[in-house]
């Protein structure tokens, strides 16, 4: 297995950033963490804010010229490789909305923010919810956290370990085959009715799946859309 670094700060702004920053000086597979994030980002310019010490937070840098050319594909991994990590722990009701939240029971224990340039880099932001007991109100959607989830604390340091490790074992030698079946068997959005925005033009349809491009399928009622980002609605 390729080796990897890992850099630890108490506080940061943020590791996405740390990484975006700092990606010229550092290895392929560097991992950064943060046990609290004064400016942690989320997708669509939103905020992702983290109790201090409770949940793990981290960004991976990405340089090998392979993976730089599978940006989409790194999305769903990404999630595809929590979702593993969670029923490894035996949690059950796991799924995966597209491209990459991962749910527990239909609410939200981990969120993804790819960032990059292309062919240049690629920083993956991972935050999943730990041992947080308490969430502000008004969310998006409803969060969860592994430890409201099964009803006992979990070692943060452990997760990581185990996490960091199948993400550099998986990404050294990827199958892509097998990312897109366990997305299909976890695809929370399946079937579902759905509004998405394609060029500020609304589009409302039935998620079909994802193809292998790991684009969504949407079904409209005259068309069959294939979106490649966006922000899904369910109606
Ligand atoms: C989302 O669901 O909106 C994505 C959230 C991504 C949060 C993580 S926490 C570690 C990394 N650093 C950041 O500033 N964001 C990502």
């Amino acid at each position: 297995m390729s080796g990897f670094h890992v850099v630890k700060f108490k506080q940061i702004d943020s590791t996405n950033n740390y990484l975006k920053n700092s990606y010229k000086l550092l290895d392929n597979f560097t991992f950064v963490t943060a046990d609290y994030q004064t400016n942690g980002k989320g997708r669509n310019d939103r905020v992702w804010s983290s109790n201090e010490g409770e949940n793990l937070m981290f960004s991976f840098l990405i340089k090998d010229q392979d993976l730089l050319k599978k940006f989409h594909a790194l999305s769903i991994i990404s999630a595809v490789e929590v979702a593993k990590l969670l029923e490894e722990y035996q949690f059950t009701g796991v799924s995966i909305k597209w491209p990459n939240d991962v749910l527990i029971n239909e609410k939200k224990v981990c969120g993804i923010l790819l960032e990059g340039q292309i062919l240049e880099y690629v920083v993956v932001g991972i935050g999943l919810n730990v041992n947080q007991k308490v969430f502000p109100d008004g969310l998006r959607r409803p969060a969860t956290s592994l430890s409201l989830e099964a009803n006992k604390d979990f070692n943060i340091d452990e997760i990581e370990q185990k996490l960091f490790s199948n993400i550099v074992r998986d990404l050294s030698n990827l199958d892509e085959e097998q990312y897109l079946e366990y997305f299909r068997n976890h695809n929370y959005l399946l079937n579902k009715r759905v509004k998405v925005m394609v060029n500020d033009e609304p589009f409302i349809g039935e998620v079909l799946g994802i193809d292998a491009n790991y684009f969504l399928q949407i079904k409209t009622s005259d068309m069959l859309l294939h979106i490649d980002s966006g922000e899904i609605e369910i109606l």
